[in-house]
C-alpha cells in the first residue's frame, strides 16, 4: 500500500495583480482523510481549494494529486482529471433554467456515456439521500436556499469523486441541517473512501469531522494537525479563533467513532482498481 498522500501542496504562491493571496502554502492530505480549513474571511481559503481541483493555476509552487502535478496538465488532461474531483461551492452555482433533476444529471450527461435509465437511477438516489427528491421537477429558484444547497451537494456527489471539496457547505443552514451535511461528508468517506477538504466557519462541524485541521491567516498556514493538536497549539490567533466559537477540549470526547483512513483507502482501492 502506497504511503503517498492523496494531495500534496508544495510552496503554493498565488498573486492577483499586486496582491499576494497565498504565501507559499504547504499541505498534505492522506487518502480517505478529511482536512478542514479554517480561518477568517479573505484568508485565501477558497483560492487555495480552487487550486486543488485545478480551477486556478499557481503563480508558483505545485499541487500533486495522486502523484500527478495538476498544475502542469494541459486542458485535455485536466478535463480528464477533473472527473475525479467534485466541488460543493460556497454559492451553490446551480443552473436556474434547469430543473433540480437536470442540474444533478448534468455532470453525468456531460462526462459519461451512461444511458438515461442509469442516470435516472443515480440522480434519484442522490436526491433521495439528500432528502430533496420531491423537488426533482422544480427549479432551484422555486425552492429554499437550504434545499438548493442540498441539490448542489447531490450534484457534486453524483459523480462519486475521489476528492471532494466543500466550500462552506453549511453556511446559511440551520444547525440540524448542518449536522446532516456533516453526516453526509462522513458517509462519503466511509462508503467510498473519499478524501474531503472542507472549508467551514462552523467549529462544531470542524471538530466533529476533521482528521486534520489547518488554519489559514492571510495566506499562511499557521497551524495544521489533528483536532487535539490544533486545540493545544501555542498560537494566540489560533486560540482566539477557536476560543470565540466556544469549542473546547470536551468536544473531542464527543466525536463519533471513525474508521481508520488507511483502512477505508484500501477498501476503495480494492473496489476500483486503476
Ligand atoms: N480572482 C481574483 N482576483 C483578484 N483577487 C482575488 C481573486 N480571488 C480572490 N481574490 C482575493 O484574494 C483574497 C482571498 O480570497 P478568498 O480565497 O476568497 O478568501 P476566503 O475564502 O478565505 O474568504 C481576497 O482578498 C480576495 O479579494
Ligand atoms: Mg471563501
Amino acid at each position: 500500500m502506497s504511503d503517498e498522500p492523496h494531495v500534496r501542496v508544495e510552496r503554493l504562491v498565488k498573486v492577483y495583480g499586486d496582491r499576494t493571496v497565498l504565501h507559499g502554502v504547504d499541505l498534505t492530505i492522506g487518502r480517505a482523510e478529511t482536512l478542514v480549513i479554517i480561518g477568517g474571511s479573505g484568508a485565501g481559503k477558497s483560492t487555495l481549494v480552487r487550486h486543488l481541483i485545478a480551477l486556478e493555476r499557481p503563480t508558483s509552487g505545485r499541487i500533486v494529486v495522486d502523484g500527478v502535478d495538476v498544475s502542469a496538465l494541459n486542458d485535455v488532461e485536466l478535463n480528464k482529471a477533473r472527473r475525479r474531483f467534485g466541488m460543493v461551492f460556497q454559492k451553490y452555482a446551480l443552473f436556474d433554467s434547469m430543473t433540480n433533476y437536470d442540474n444533478v444529471a448534468f455532470p453525468l450527461r456531460e462526462q459519461t456515456k451512461l444511458p438515461e435509465k442509469e442516470i435516472r437511477e443515480r440522480v434519484m438516489a442522490k436526491l433521495k439521500d439528500l432528502g430533496v427528491e420531491h423537488a426533482a421537477k422544480l427549479t432551484p429558484a422555486q425552492i429554499s436556499g437550504g434545499m438548493a444547497k442540498r441539490v448542489g451537494i447531490a450534484r457534486a456527489l453524483v459523480m462519486e469523486p475521489e476528492l471532494l471539496i466543500y466550500d462552506e457547505p453549511t453556511s446559511g443552514l440551520d444547525p440540524v441541517t448542518s449536522r446532516t451535511v456533516d453526516d453526509l461528508i462522513e458517509e462519503m468517506r466511509e462508503k467510498f473512501g473519499v478524501t474531503s477538504v472542507v472549508i467551514t466557519h462552523d467549529m462544531v462541524s470542524a471538530f466533529d469531522i476533521a482528521d486534520q485541521i489547518a488554519m489559514l491567516i492571510k495566506g499562511v498556514v499557521v497551524a495544521q494537525g489533528t483536532p487535539a493538536e490544533v486545540l493545544a497549539v501555542d498560537h494566540a490567533d489560533v486560540q482566539r479563533f477557536i476560543g470565540s466559537s466556544g469549542v473546547e477540549s470536551s468536544r473531542l470526547a464527543q466525536r463519533r467513532p471513525r474508521r481508520d483512513a488507511r483502512e477505508l483507502a484500501a477498501l476503495a482501492r480494492a473496489r476500483t482498481p486503476r
